[in-house]
């Protein structure tokens, strides 16, 4: 079961030969993906023979291989964790019951708006991540990159595979709609909003890969738990992906960080100007895209308080983050929770249902998570013997959904007023110069080995490579 066969124009551990209609469907939609990634993939990257793993089964050890691929002709597949024997829903209304198999016909609208809006992600990312290879710090990045536009590929490829499998015609119909949204365009856009900003520097792609792809992992993980078996067999095997990007995300940040402290330390000064004379990023400005970042992926949770969200849980198709380690009811009713509201000029704690507060709870959840990789870079730091701390802004900072959205809160978590937002977003947001030096930083270093200038070396390199291994191969 848990072997994938390669053999097959679509390599899946899902037995799609036997199903024809299926097969058939999805060889259709193959080629559609493939222009798309022609499109819509790495920029001038077509060519390239690229230091690739490939997932070859779904057992915890050993599921990849690595070896020079060119991206076009990886083999993007299907690929469900096995079946757990006789799987049993554990929260929500119908807890107890048997895990569904197939979709519930009172429940597949909402089900498939939870498939197409995450599947609606994994390209998007590739879209915004699109032009970093001509701008790639180093080969070792460059194939890092690529690495996360392949699996992001095939994230969405799963997704589809669900539609098409499970939602007939609708089904197939959202596939093709997935190849026509675009990343930032106004006219279709992507669904979610921080799926439509701009990834238009490396110090954004790490920011990027370390807090939203981390909301993917809480996303999926919540899906992990879903009385839908396929969907929870899906996610689970997604997620053991999604870890790489956000060691990607973190690594690099660190890395930047690393660098940043060493040149403040030669030059003993902490005066942005002149270490940007040196060329290396001052911690204010990574704190700014840290900001920026954190506050634009948290409002992917969703309001504050939703009927949805309840409506999501109590029918079993969207769990908590580990679910089954929670030692309350799995039912939540009659329970509360904190959400944040302001009241008279002021923010305030209030008591709400429980059930309608789940978005709130996986934010939660998401930042508790988020701070762990914070406090590590803040080490890095540390050890330099530098008295700098980087933090996470307060859940209420530069919220745009929800209660919050359009509230002027500060990144300690006051409520200020519009003069004083407008006199001081500049030192808590990424300000047009911060950006403008960060980009003037991104040029392309290619030579294997050799790193740009604003971001030191990693530890070790891919699957027990050297630094200066040939990861691109650009022909
Ligand atoms: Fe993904
Ligand atoms: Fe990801």
């Amino acid at each position: 079961m848990s072997s994938i066969d390669y053999s097959e124009k679509i390599p899946n551990n899902v037995n799609l030969s036997e199903d024809r209609t299926l097969q058939r469907a999805l060889e259709q939609w193959q080629p559609n993906y493939l222009q798309w990634w022609g499109d819509m993939g790495p920029d001038g990257s077509q060519n390239f023979d690229v230091y690739l793993r490939t997932a070859v089964s779904v057992d915890p050890q050993g599921w990849a291989q690595f070896g020079h691929v060119k991206m076009p002709d990886y083999r993007w597949g299907i690929f469900l964790n096995p079946a757990e024997a006789d799987r049993k829903i554990h929260f929500g209304d119908h807890k107890g019951e048997a895990a569904w198999q197939d979709v519930p016909g009172e429940y597949r609208a909402n089900l498939r708006r939870i498939i197409v809006t995450q599947g609606d992600t994994e390209p998007a990312s590739v879209e915004q991540q699109r032009h970093l290879g001509l701008t790639c710090p180093s080969q070792y990045d460059l194939r890092n990159l690529f690495q996360v536009n392949v699996e992001e590929g095939r994230h969405l490829w799963a997704m589809v595979y669900l539609l098409h499998k499970y939602f007939g015609r609708d089904g197939r119909e959202e596939g093709e709609a997935l190849l026509e949204r675009r990343s930032g365009q106004e006219d279709n856009p992507r669904i979610l909003q921080a799926f439509n900003e701009e990834t238009p520097d490396w110090l954004s792609f790490f920011m990027f890969t370390y807090f939203t792809d981390r909301d993917g992992k809480f996303q999926l993980c919540a899906l992990a738990e879903s009385s839908f078996d396929p969907l929870a067999r899906t996610t689970k095997f997604m997620l053991t992906e999604e870890a790489h990007h956000m060691f990607v995300g973190e690594s690099g940040i660190s890395r930047v960080i690393s660098r940043t402290c060493a040149a403040m330390n030669e030059l003993k000064t902490d005066d942005p100007a002149k270490l940007r004379a040196a060329g290396v990023i001052d911690l204010p400005t990574i704190q700014r895209y840290l900001n920026f970042h954190f506050s634009v992926t948290i409002d992917l949770f969703g309001a504050d308080e939703s009927s949805n969200a309840a409506t999501f849980y109590s029918t079993g198709l969207k769990g908590r983050y580990e679910e089954g380690k929670r030692v309350d009811d799995h039912q939540l009713k009659g329970q509360s929770y904190r959400v944040l509201k302001v009241q008279g000029g002021q923010l305030n704690e209030v008591e709400v249902p429980m059930l309608n507060a789940l978005n709130e709870v996986l934010r939660d959840d998401y930042i508790t998570d988020s701070v762990g990789g914070v406090n590590r870079w803040n080490k890095v730091i540390e050890k330099a013997g530098i008295p700098f701390k980087l933090t996470v802004p307060h859940k209420a900072f530069h919220r745009n959904i929800g209660s919050l959205a359009g509230v002027k809160v500060s990144p300690d978590g006051r409520v200020i007023s519009e003069a004083e937002w407008a006199a001081k977003v500049d030192s808590w947001l990424p300000s047009g110069a911060d950006r403008a030096y960060v980009a003037s930083l991104m040029g392309r270093v290619v030579e294997p080995g050799k790193f740009a200038n604003w971001i030191a070396p990693p530890v070790m390199g891919i699957n027990r490579q050297p630094i200066d291994f040939d990861y691109v191969r650009f022909n």
